[in-house]
């Protein structure tokens, strides 16, 4: 099993935030609404990338990466059904739902089941292609849907969800009429959504307000190319990666307003942080000061990816932190691990209270989920010895040249194979 040895220290330098992988996703499962060629750029080669070029090849189409781009052609897609093996090698292969549906007027498979966040349900994405018209059947974890027509209408999400809103916009493409969805997630990654979308000819307004308007025009779509926007988690991720080691780091390639409540909790901690166009930079020479109580929230709230490494930040800072885990239900399967870096975090249900220590020690640990790894990542930068992490497909979804990275911020790190 391949494992990361990092010892803890300063880092300085710059590096250059990747695409976003969670815009990445539905604009790959939107090229099925063409049947043209699309050229996605700024892709980073990530599991996920990989899983879903594999779904859209199962449906027929040609889909190829190279150095970061992703060529589709979607002229040939045959099929409408996801096979469970390839749905379960990525939780939001969900997002295919909408668009197989769009293309073909049907789409067959499986639910994409619990994951290490939770039960994840997919209730909204179902009643609100069920309000366009979409009839659902189940037998089991299999979800069958069919629409030989799909309706405009005016949907109202009981929560943001970032996945039914992206759902949504890309099934209403192909619907008759006008498709307003109301209290839509606002997060950055639905307004890179649109922008494909348009760029493909769609109808699409109010993307990243509460308000999301499409009027389907399916006949009209043709081939796009597109540049994904920067990864404002991998950026977060850096950014704390830093203020846990203590340095300076500029992060290029990243929009600094998508990672507003970030950046007022990495200020808070004691960070001094410069944004301009295209970059952040952050440096921490000062000791860590805990952080006023940090809720996860939709965008632009706390975002809960960014909650973990936050988190090991604040292990270290000279006081007590209190989070609070609003959006997934098990979202601290990292903290044992800290905990056997030397923090000291209490979890009371949703809220965990994080009582800084003077020291992290080196240790073996293990990533339980994606963004629980890159907090240990963060967390071994500010211990003393060596930390071995193991379990690294988890980091391995999200983080492209990880090693790369922090190698060319001066961190002592190794990949084993
Ligand atoms: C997306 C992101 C993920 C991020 C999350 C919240 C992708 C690929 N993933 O996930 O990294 O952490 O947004 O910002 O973009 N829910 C329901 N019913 C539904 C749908 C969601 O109850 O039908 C609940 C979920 O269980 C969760 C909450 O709503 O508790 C938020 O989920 P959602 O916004 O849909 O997140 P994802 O799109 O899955």
């Amino acid at each position: 099993m391949p494992v990361l040895n990092i010892t803890g220290g300063p880092v300085s330098g710059t590096i250059r935030a990747h695409g976003a992988k969670n815009s990445i996703l539905p604009i790959l499962a939107a090229t099925l609404l063409n049947r043209d060629v699309s050229v996605i750029t700024n892709c980073p080669d990530l599991a996920d990338v990989r899983s879903s070029l594999k779904i859209l090849r199962h449906l027929g189409c040609k889909a190829e990466y190279a150095d970061g781009t992703v060529t589709v052609d979607s002229s040939g897609v045959t099929r409408a059904d996801i096979p469970e093996a390839l749905m379960r090698e990525m939780r939001s292969s969900v997002i295919f739902l909408g668009a197989v549906l769009a293309r073909t007027g049907r789409a067959d498979m499986s639910r994409p089941g619990g994951c290490e966040l939770g039960t994840r349900p997919i209730d909204l994405h179902l009643a609100a292609l069920k309000s366009m018209g979409a009839e659902l059947s189940e037998n089991g974890s299999d979800i069958s849907c069919r629409a030989s027509r799909l309706t405009g209408t005016e949907i109202i999400l009981s929560f943001p969800s970032v996945g039914a809103t992206e759902n949504i916009m890309i099934a209403a493409c192909a619907a008759d009429g006008v498709t307003t969805v109301k209290n839509a997630a606002r997060e950055p990654e639905i307004e890179d959504l649109q922008a494909y979308l348009r760029a493909m000819g769609a109808d699409v307004t109010g993307g990243g307000t509460s308000t999301v308007c499409i009027n389907g025009c399916m006949d009209k779509l043709r081939g796009a190319e597109h540049r994904v926007m920067p990864d404002r988690i991998e950026t977060a991720t850096y950014l704390c990666a830093a203020a846990m080691a203590g340095g300076r780091v500029t992060v290029e390639d990243a929009v600094p307003e998508h990672n507003s409540a970030v950046l007022s909790a990495l200020s808070e901690a004691g960070c001094e942080i410069s944004a301009r166009r295209g970059a952040i930079s952050l440096k921490r020479y000062k000791p860590l000061r805990p952080v006023r109580p940090v809720r996860t929230m939709p965008y632009p709230g706390f975002p809960t990816d960014a909650q973990s490494p936050l988190m090991s930040v604040c292990t270290r800072a000279g006081g007590v932190t209190v989070f609070t885990e609003n959006i997934f239900e098990s979202r601290f399967r990292h903290v044992g691990e800290l905990a056997r870096m030397g923090a000291d975090i209490r979890i009371e249900g949703r809220v965990a209270v994080v009582f800084g220590v003077n020291k992290l020690y080196g240790a073996r640990v293990k990533c339980e989920d994606l963004r629980g790894g890159a907090a240990l990542v963060v967390a071994a930068l500010g211990t003393e010895g060596v930390t071995t992490i193991s379990h690294l497909t988890h980091i391995d979804r999200g983080y492209a040249n990880l090693t790369e990275n922090l190698t060319a911020l001066g961190v002592n790190i190794t990949r084993t194979p």
